[in-house]
């Protein structure tokens, strides 16, 4: 008997409940051991601030961010050895614009002596949020940028531009019988009535994909289309912070009506359809430690408004970042990038990767935590309005600092605190906390990192520290109250 008939006999390999993860470990690093005593007391020294205690004494999982924390590729580690460190025109540059095409579309990306510059790279994504909202900052007064939920360097750049930020969250967000896998949406109705009322005060529409202040939710292809349908009607051009746009394209794939049969890159390809151009970390689905950009749709609606801004965008990036050739990227990390965008369309990846993600949200949910559902792409959100729902703590207590102070000093896991403290604000007049529309701590996940195991005991740890929640006591502000961004600077102590 052929060994391909003897094998039918057998259950199917896709049918086993445990499968191997796609990739293998290439190399490894060793962690130093801390003890909870140690951590505790470099905990004090760095007034409880998540990004001043030194990563080296993380002893669990670092869920600081997912962003530039992903190991790389034995193909990545290979490209860097090639990186051409030329003043102008490097080979990753050539690389990177043909990945870039290849992802996004041939009209991302135009040829350097085009004479129609619309592609600057950056060094991450927030000096192209800067250069783009530095730009459209001098459109107008009073202008307004829409969006279903704008990061908060995003946020920063357009305020600091002297325009208004708006966040146009979906209502199903925060709703547990809301059955929606699309929860990152933007609304619909909100944004027609804004369009109606403030249209010719928006130079551009923004969409997050995924929408990482927004519970890490996806975005639909309806809605995309949507947004882009309404916003194009106003003959308002239609932006992607792209950050996260290959998770985003796999949940098209599994949870979108008609999608399923589609490749990724297919998916991925219709989504850029819809816009005008974009900016990106590549930090996140770019697989890289380092990278950022800002694109343009050649002959679309931004450029086709705005004819004089390219230009302006390449004076700017020479000024703060260097030759658009290079734009703020070393040649080896730019090699990096051109091999990290090919796997991250890879559908093997990207399923082990969210499922990963998924897997571990599970776990939390499994024993009453109240996390948002259904898990996103990158990071599991805990709601600690519910967490601390039946206990003393009351918002501006700060829950969400205080238990991520302890996770990390008792348990050596780092998480962050995304809500009272970090997107609300002081009110100096009104000497009090102004509240932002959602009170999360997020756990994300680095790409290619962690094991199952090392989740595991996230959950567990998070588990027992629910079950105290009682004795987990409120914070007091001890620096750093009234700072913008203040959650990147502020200094806190546990309360008596
Ligand atoms: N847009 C989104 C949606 C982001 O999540 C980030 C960064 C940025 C823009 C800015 O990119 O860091 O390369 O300048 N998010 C990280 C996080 C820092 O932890 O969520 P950057």
């Amino acid at each position: 008997m052929k060994i391909s008939e003897l094998i039918k006999k057998f259950p199917e390999e896709k049918d086993l409940k445990a499968h191997s993860r796609p990739y293998f470990n290439h190399s490894i690093e060793f962690k130093n051991i801390f003890t909870p005593l140690e951590r505790a007391e470099m905990l004090d020294i760095a007034g409880l601030n998540m990004f001043f205690f030194p990563s080296e004494m993380v002893t669990g999982c670092d869920l600081l961010s997912d962003s530039g924390t992903t190991s790389m590729t034995n193909e990545q580690w290979a490209a860097l050895h090639l990186g051409d460190e030329a003043y102008g025109s490097n080979r990753g540059y050539f690389l990177v614009m043909k990945q870039i095409r290849e992802t996004f579309g041939e009209e991302f990306f135009n040829d350097p002596n085009s004479g129609r510059p619309n592609a600057f790279i950056f060094h991450q994504g927030r000096p192209a949020e800067d250069a783009l909202f530095t730009i459209v900052g001098r459109l107008g007064r009073d202008l307004i940028i829409p969006g279903n939920g704008h990061f908060d360097t995003t946020g920063a750049n357009i305020k600091r531009n002297n325009m208004q930020a708006v966040n146009l969250f979906s209502p199903e967000l925060t709703s547990e019988s809301s059955g929606s896998h699309f929860k990152g949406n933007m609304d619909v109705e909100r944004f027609r009535t804004l369009l109606e009322l403030s249209g010719k005060k928006i130079p551009l529409s923004y969409l997050t994909i995924t929408n990482n202040t927004g519970g890490g939710q996806p975005v639909s292809m309806e809605n995309i289309s949507e947004v882009s349908r309404l916003s194009h009607e106003y003959d308002i051009p239609l932006f992607f912070d792209a950050c996260r746009f290959a998770e985003n394209a796999w949940f098209i794939q599994q949870y979108e009506k008609g999608y399923r049969n589609k490749e990724i890159r297919m998916i991925v390809k219709e989504m850029f359809s819809y816009v005008d151009g974009f900016t990106i970390s590549f930090k996140k689905d770019g697989l890289v430690n380092m990278g950022g950009g800002l694109f343009l749709k050649d002959k679309g609606l931004f450029m086709k408004k705005y004819p004089d801004i390219p230009d302006a965008l390449m004076g700017y990036q020479i000024d703060k970042e260097g030759h658009p050739t290079y734009g703020g990227l070393s040649g080896r990390d730019i090699m990096t990038l051109a091999a990290g965008l090919k796997i991250s369309v890879k559908e093997e990846y990207l399923t082990y990767r969210i499922n990963q993600v998924k897997d571990f949200g599970e776990e939390l949910h499994k024993h009453g935590l109240p996390v948002i559902t259904p898990i996103g792409g990158h990071a599991v959100y805990l709601d600690m309005n519910k967490f601390f729902a039946d206990t003393a703590m009351k918002p501006e207590d700060f829950g969400g600092l205080a238990f991520t102070a302890i996770l990390l000093a008792a348990y050596g896991h780092r998480a962050i605190e995304l809500g009272n403290f970090s997107f609300g604000h002081y009110d100096k007049k009104m000497q009090k906390e102004m509240l932002p529309e959602f009170n999360f701590v997020r756990f994300a996940i680095p790409r290619l990192r962690y094991e199952k195991k090392d989740l595991d005991s996230v959950a567990e740890a998070v588990n027992i520290l629910y079950e105290n929640r009682d004795k987990i006591p409120a914070v007091n502000v001890t620096y750093g109250r009234e700072l913008p961004m203040r959650h990147f600077k502020a200094r806190f102590e546990f309360r008596k």
